[in-house]
């Protein structure tokens, strides 16, 4: 299969980002209804929001969110991220170029990483599981919604059989489990939901355990 390359995503996005927020509404209306609202109400304290994309989830981050720092490594959906923080007047939000495998980030400095719909665009989830570990404090937690493959045998098939040609249109990868990686990189997964048609829509809780003596 295709290999993406941070190239490869910079390419998709930028050359999709005017299309991305119509695409989205569908999306969450028809098939990953409430996904982005549970994941943002999981959030708080100091937050790191990798892929974060046009900035959907900006305003809908509660009181017990003090800061977001945003990542993305496209610039036309930083674009419309920033333009959104400026006519929403959305505050406690800084948006930086960065990549989610390598974040310019102290250890130990977060209390929340958060991920929609983007650990399926990374093209190495494992490198962005770990730096999300590093940066993480002892009892934060990496809250991910996401598209996977389906808990139905056909579908999955399916899925296996397209996801060569959307990999290469869009560098998406529709049948990913975000699961193996987190344990991988020494999370402890403490929750994880299967909804939306064939169960493609993952929401997951994965903790940093606190030190313990
Ligand atoms: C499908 S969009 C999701 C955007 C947003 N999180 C949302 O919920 O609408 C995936 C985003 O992840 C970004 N992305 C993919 N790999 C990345 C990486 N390694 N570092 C930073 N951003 C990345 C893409 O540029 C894109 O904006």
């Amino acid at each position: 299969m295709h290999q993406t390359s941070n190239e490869d995503i910079t390419r998709a996005f930028n050359k999709n980002a005017r299309l991305y927020d119509r695409w989205m509404t569908f999306f969450e209306r028809y098939i990953a209804q409430g996904a982005r609202a549970w994941a943002v109400s999981k959030a708080h304290g100091a937050v790191i929001e990798i892929g974060v994309g046009s900035g959907l989830n900006l305003p809908l981050y509660g009181p017990r969110v003090e800061h977001v720092t945003g990542f993305d490594l496209s610039e036309k959906m930083l674009a419309i991220a920033r333009r959104r923080v400026l006519e929403k007047r959305i505050g406690r939000v800084d948006l930086h170029h960065g990549d989610a495998q390598n974040l310019n980030l102290p250890s130990e400095s977060a209390d929340t990483f958060i991920s929609t719909f983007t650990f399926c665009t990374i093209p190495d989830p494992l490198a962005a599981s770990r730096e999300a570990y590093r940066i993480l404090r002892a009892g934060g937690v990496f809250v991910l919604t996401e598209h996977g493959r389906s808990t139905r045998a056909l579908a999955r098939s399916v899925m296996r059989a397209i996801e060569p040609l959307i990999i290469r249109v869009s560098a998406e990868h529709i049948t990913r489990d975000p699961v193996p990686y987190l344990t991988s990189a020494g999370f402890t997964v403490t929750e994880v939901q299967r909804g939306g048609p064939g169960g493609i829509v993952f929401r997951i809780l994965a903790h940093k355990q606190p030190l313990r003596d």
